[in-house]
This record gives structure tokens, sequence and C-alpha cells, in this order.
């Protein structure tokens, strides 16, 4: 297994939009392994595959308090969504942002699993949220998009600030465990 390298905003590859999986493989099986561990030591609780630079429409989650329900959705699709939800949302790709976010409480999602064969998931609370933040990754689209013009834009300053300080101690200068890291 490896431990894969996560982009961050504003990297103009998160911008990519995904294309389908089409080859249910032993590459695709260590993709799905490898995204886990990189999910798991992030640490956070999804990731989707554009946020590793693979352009692939493929997400993984695990929402479980011991971290032991590992999900993974391959080509997802939303096939229902009921109710509104506002919760606070942070980003393995934008670190250090925390910020409220309107999204569907229920959905019902259809996907490939990794042997490709169709499942059918229906999800609420945190896991809702967290599809939903995934899958819009994979359409190249960020939390942070959601916010006003003006917020967005002070947080690209800031965003390219840090990186100009030098990327790669990875440490981030606000804790913040209450706010799921998606
Ligand atoms: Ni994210």
């Amino acid at each position: 297994m490896a431990h894969l390298a996560i982009l961050e905003y504003p990297d103009p590859r998160l911008r990519i939009r995904a294309k389908p999986v089409t080859e249910f493989d032993a590459a695709l099986a260590q993709l799905v392994a490898d995204m886990l561990e990189t999910m798991y030591a992030a640490p956070g609780i999804g990731l989707a595959a554009t946020q590793v630079n693979v352009h692939r429409r493929l997400l993984v989650a695990d929402v479980s308090e011991e971290r032991n329900e590992p999900i993974c959705l391959i080509n997802p699709e939303i096939l229902t969504a009921e109710g509104t939800v506002s919760y606070e949302e942070g980003c393995l790709s934008v670190p250090d942002v925390f910020e409220s976010v309107d999204r569907a409480e229920r959905i019902k999602v259809r996907a490939h699993n990794e042997r490709g064969e169709s499942i059918e998931v229906e999800a609420e609370g945190l896991l809702a949220i967290c599809i939903q933040h995934e899958m819009d990754h994979l359409e190249g689209k960020l939390f942070v998009d959601y916010l006003s013009a003006l917020k967005r834009d002070r947080l690209k300053k800031k965003a390219l600030k840090r990186a100009k300080k030098g990327s790669g101690d990875g440490e981030s200068d606000t804790v913040s465990p209450a706010v799921p890291i998606i």
C-alpha cells in the first residue's frame, strides 16, 4: 500500500472533471486500498480520487467512530435527494478552512463496487454529507465554491501565501476535531 499525496487548493488539478471507471481490475483495487490508507492517515472521513490526482469517478469514506467501516463508491450517481441540512465542513484539500454548507439530508446513490457490481446505498446525516462533498470533488467542485466570491477570494490569497511559505511540513495550525474533514 502507498500513501498518496493530496492536492491542495488552489491547485488547478482539483478542477478537472473525473471520467467514469471502466476497468475493474487489480490496479483499481490497489488504488482503493491506497486511497483508504491515505484517508485514514490524513485523517479524514472521505476522499475522492480527484484529490490524489486520479481523475476517475471514485470515492472512499468512513464515518464510523471506530474507523472500521470503509465504503467505496465507483461511478456514483444520486438517484434521490431529500431535505436540507447545513453542516460545518472541512476538506483535506483546503486545510484549516471550516464553513457551513447546505446539502441534502438524505440521499439514495447508485454506484459500482470494486468488482464492478451495481449497488445502491441509502445515506443520511454525516455519510450523506460526505458522499455529496466527495461527488462534488469528482465534478471539480470544492466546498469553498458555495461561499461568497469575496470570502473565497480571501481564502485563496491565504492558501497561496501558505503554499509560498513552503509546503511539506504538513502541519496545520488549527485543530478542530468537532468538524469532519471530508
Ligand atoms: Ni474534500
